[in-house]
């Protein structure tokens, strides 16, 4: 059997070129497997084995040995996956993370497993507990933030829970009643504390924040980040997966000392703004935050939360999408980072340049050609790639790095946001599209962090929750 048999064929899709080229590709030959080629049962089957397999019991590890503990946003697109297994098991994943917010309000980037080693840097470098004022006692924790995608976590676990009975759905709705006022204090330190300049932009500190390390976005920025007096230390990553998938030594001792800079001044938000060398306004986060602002807000109005609260949720929505909207080309729509530091705009063709598709706001003729500009051959219609599915940096960039990280391959996850946002906003075959190629792409079984974009290798860690995530969401 063919995988095109297998698995839901694409149809014709108002997506142009983009469709008719995916849906040629996917009808005249096998699909292009990489393995064995599961079928979409025994790929739901492997993906909610997977999850269970990298259960610790109340948190669900990133990945099984390159990431042992939870990461803030792999922890919300788990619980994405998690929702149609388990609604209470979701629940479990956020309150864990939660658990571990800070008394600012912000949702550490990674919550330490307790006695877990074997990822670096861990606790013992960031010593979060006795540097920062504002660390929880409880579980240890990174002391730098990632993008804000719980709130559609929450929607999910929500929309699952109507499917059933009352205990899961009070189950539900008890867990929002709890944890809404700490899903405000996330998104008021967000629109506070990293607000910097007042103009609808998210400020990061560190590239890691991005949740796209090594992106090409970063690549001027870095170049002002000039390490001091590094204490010594031992990458871990490398010992598990292929050096050259990964980011540069020279990267990483960057990054560290930006760790090292943000442990000096205890991570306090005040002294960040003016001493970190490293200083971004990140429109894709910025995108993020703001539809995530809408979600919650409709989520808040269907469940009769506060009015005040939805009302500065829909505040911020509208704020932080004009940030984005501020950013971008008025020609082609593309939207663009913005570096504190040097005073100059990022303009790089990544997966940022798409930020106002997933916020919306764009002028109609914008957004027509900045979904052109998706679909077309520098991005999802590149003629070699293996699956019509957005790479992080466009094959036709200089800065295009086929199998490193952030620099060329492509993220299942990012293919699973884009088609839920299109979905949300109306493009249904556009969503369709995403899906049914994104199934292709991962019926290798592999479930890899990322893959090579013209061969269909699946590269990084293998057994990634997100991954197998997002295929749950997909078949669910
Ligand atoms: N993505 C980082 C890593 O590779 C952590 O946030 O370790």
């Amino acid at each position: 059997m063919s995988t095109a048999e297998k698995l839901p064929a694409p149809r014709r899709t108002e997506g142009g070129d983009f469709g008719r080229r995916a849906y040629l590709r996917v009808s005249s030959h096998n699909g292009g497997m990489n393995g064995p080629g599961f079928t979409p049962t025994q790929l739901a089957a492997r993906a909610a084995y997977l999850l269970r397999g990298n259960d610790l019991g109340t948190m669900t590890t990133a990945a099984p040995k390159l990431y042992p503990h939870m990461w803030s946003w792999d922890a919300a697109f788990v619980a994405v996956g998690l929702a149609p297994l388990s609604v209470e098991r979701a629940v479990m994943e956020l309150d864990t993370l939660l658990s571990a917010q800070w008394r600012n309000g912000m949702i550490p980037h990674i919550v330490f497993a307790n006695g877990v080693d074997g990822y670096f840097p861990g606790p013992a470098r960031w010593e979060c507990r006795r540097l920062a004022a504002d660390a929880p006692a409880g579980p240890d924790t990174s002391g730098i933030t990632q993008p804000p995608v719980h709130a559609i976590a929450v929607q999910r676990i929500l929309d699952h829970s109507r499917r059933h009975g009352r205990s899961t759905r009070a189950t539900a709705a008890e867990f929002l009643d709890r944890r809404w006022p700490d899903l405000m204090r996330w998104h008021r330190w967000l629109a506070n504390a990293r607000d910097t300049k007042h103009n609808g932009r998210i400020t990061l500190y560190h590239g890691w924040e991005s949740g796209m390390d090594n992106s090409p976005r970063w690549d001027r920025a870095y170049e002002n980040v000039v390490p001091g007096d590094l204490p010594a230390y031992e990458r871990a990553d490398i010992q598990l997966v292929d050096p050259t998938e990964r980011p540069s030594d020279r990267e990483y001792d960057r990054y560290l000392w930006l760790v090292e800079q943000m442990r000096r001044c205890g991570y306090d938000d005040f002294q960040l703004a003016s001493t970190m060398s490293f200083a971004v306004e990140d429109v894709f986060v910025t995108a993020i935050f703001a539809l995530a602002n809408e979600v919650l807000a409709g989520i808040g109005e269907d469940c009769r939360m506060p009015r005040a609260d939805v009302r500065e949720l829909y505040e911020w929505a509208d704020y932080f999408r004009a940030g984005v909207i501020a950013t971008t080309d008025p020609r082609t729509g593309a939207a663009r980072d913005y570096d504190v530091r040097l005073g100059r705009w990022i303009t790089t063709e990544t997966l940022a340049m798409f930020a106002p598709l997933l916020c919306g706001g764009l002028p109609r003729d914008g957004e027509r050609s900045l979904l052109r500009l998706f679909e077309g051959p520098r991005f999802c219609g590149h003629p070699d790639l293996r699956y019509a599915l957005p790479p992080s940096t466009s094959p036709v960039s200089k800065d295009f790095r086929s199998r490193e990280y952030w620099r060329g391959p492509v993220w299942p996850v990012m293919s699973w946001l884009f088609s839920w946002v299109f979905a949300r906003r109306g493009w249904a075959e556009r969503s369709f599209m995403l899906r049914a190629e994104g199934l292709r792409q991962a019926s290798d079984g592999s479930f890899a962090e990322y893959y090579e974009p013209f061969t269909g290798e699946p590269l990084g860690s293998m057994q990634q929750s997100w991954t197998a995530a997002s295929v749950l969401d997909w078949l669910g």
